[in-house]
């Protein structure tokens, strides 16, 4: 492998600790490893060049090396301004045969607390490869490098920037800003990178949902593969991911006791789910709110207490978000919960805690108990805790998910970017790019990859079995309209 030059990370010095993180990762992720195993030879990804903006952690590192594996050419950001790990960004730069003087890796651009014009800086970069051409595909995960080349694209078509974010934020105005930038540099850079793409699979519910818009609207300038709703991601990482890490982060940003806590989580979808099973098996006194009514009663029946906010908001310890919608818990509330009262998010993006309407709260101070953990102090004297900024907690005060479910969740991604590079025409129907999910026999396949190591045993149907209930032997088990 070649040197590589072009990266910015805080420290390649965390290198060595960084590479002996991801040997223990390895072990632990099996799925990626035997897709390492069964293509590295037919290398399908060869010169492929594919740019990934996914928390870059140390799971993540595996990720990227078994695209690289599978002969992709991988440029990297992190997809959130704390949830980089330094020392797995160092390593993946410096790869498995270089050193800190002569890195061979990967090319990231990741340090953990970047500023939000530095996060848009590290975006473009890994959207740029040394010879000034784009990507033929793209990993994401909320969707940023992809609305970045949406973006782009009508900047320079139109002169106009879609009304897709709030546009009254602090980050609308640091893309316009770059975008601005780009178009004197770069004339028609972003049109010609979307027409270029061949496919981006999207990580997170938050992405896809993003994804669907275009799609609806008619916009979306490239196809997508939605690997969130691969059985074997959402009702995985999503569930048992957030409740292996939503307590690590809250432990790690406070030390707090949550036996006998009330906490209130917001959301019952999947991350909701989880993050109640985290806290209760802490021995947290658990209550929830939902605005739908399936999710309410399977709350109800899971013999939580569905409340509104108001209902709890001066009684409760601990709240956390996990809906990926905005505005759910607000300034009012915040200036209405208990002294000490902890306040985190867990979905994809901040806008769920209402961040700037507190910083406006008359006589609020903010004071930084370490990193990713502050104190506000309101005019009477009270404090609440919030962390990690309202950015999601469990990256940002802890390390993620564990490797085994990422395992799971990245077999998808490989499996998805090794789809779209193979039969690139499937997805564009009636010349329309669109968004699709990953057939049933390929999800089955992630969860078989993963069977061994939890010691999982399966029975085979006979021949009359299988016909008895309509499927093959060798599967799909089930029909596309089952939910798990
Ligand atoms: P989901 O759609 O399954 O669940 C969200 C739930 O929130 C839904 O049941 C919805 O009815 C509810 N909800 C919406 N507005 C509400 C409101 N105003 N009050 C109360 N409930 C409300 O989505 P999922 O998969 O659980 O993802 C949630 C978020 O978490 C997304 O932003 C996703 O991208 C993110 N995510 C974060 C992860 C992490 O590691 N931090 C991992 C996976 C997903």
């Amino acid at each position: 492998a070649g040197s590589v030059s072009d990266f910015k990370v805080a420290d390649l010095g965390l290198a060595a600790f960084g590479r002996k993180e991801i040997e223990l990762a390895e072990h632990e992720m099996p799925g990626l490893m035997a897709l390492r195993k069964e293509f590295g030879g037919a290398q399908p990804l060869k010169g492929k060049k594919i740019a990934g903006s996914l928390h870059m952690t140390v799971q993540t590192a595996v990720l990227a090396e078994t695209l690289v594996a599978l002969g992709a050419d991988v440029r990297w950001v992190s997809c959130n301004i704390f949830s980089t790990q330094d020392h797995a960004a160092a390593a993946t730069v410096v790869g498995p045969n270089g050193t800190p003087d002569n890195p061979q890796g990967i090319p990231v651009f990741a340090w953990k607390g970047e500023t939000l014009e530095e996060y848009w800086w590290c975006t473009e970069q890994m959207l740029t490869w040394p010879d000034g051409s784009g990507p033929d595909s793209i990993v994401d995960d909320g969707g940023d490098a992809t609305l970045l080349i949406h973006m782009g694209t009508e900047y320079e078509t139109g002169g106009v920037v879609p009304q897709a974010e709030d546009t009254d934020s602090e980050e609308y105005q640091v893309i316009l800003n770059l975008l601005r930038r780009s178009i004197v540099d770069h004339q028609g850079r972003y049109t010609r990178m979307g027409a270029n793409i061949i496919g981006v699979t999207e990580e997170t519910t938050t992405g896809v949902h993003r994804l669907y818009e275009f799609e609806r609207a008619g916009t979306l300038l490239f196809p997508a593969i939605n690997v969130n709703d691969s059985v074997t991601k959402s009702k995985f990482d999503n569930k048992y991911g957030c409740r292996h890490s939503l307590i690590d982060g809250i432990n790690r940003g406070t030390d707090v006791m949550i036996a006998g806590k009330l906490a209130v989580v917001c959301g019952y979808g999947d991350v909701g789910k989880g993050s109640v099973e985290s806290l209760r098996g802490q021995g947290a006194r658990v209550v929830v709110t939902e605005v739908d009514p399936i999710c309410a009663l399977q709350a109800a029946m899971d013999g939580l207490e569905v409340v509104t906010l108001d209902d709890v908001v001066g009684k409760a310890d601990i709240f956390v978000t996990t809906t990926g919608n905005k505005d759910i818990i607000m300034a009012d509330h915040m200036q209405a919960m208990k002294h000490q009262a902890i306040v985190g998010n867990i979905g994809h993006f901040d806008n769920e805690i209402d961040m700037a309407g507190l910083a406006k709260v008359p006589g609020v101070v903010k004071t930084e108990v370490k990193p990713q953990v502050h104190e506000w102090t309101f005019a009477d004297g009270k404090k609440i805790i919030v962390l990690s900024e309202g950015r999601l907690l469990n990256l940002g005060n802890a390390t993620g998910h564990p490797s085994f479910v990422m395992s799971a969740s990245f077999a998808n991604q490989t499996i998805a970017q090794i789809e779209i590079h193979k039969n690139p025409e499937a997805y564009v129907v009636d010349g329309k790019p669109t968004v699709t999910t990953l057939p049933k026999h390929l999800d089955e396949k992630v969860a078989r990859l993963h069977l061994d190591a939890v010691g999982a045993k399966l029975t085979t149907l006979s021949k009359e079995q299988a016909e008895y209930i309509g499927v093959d032997v060798a599967g799909p088990y089930k029909s596309d309209h089952y939910r798990y």
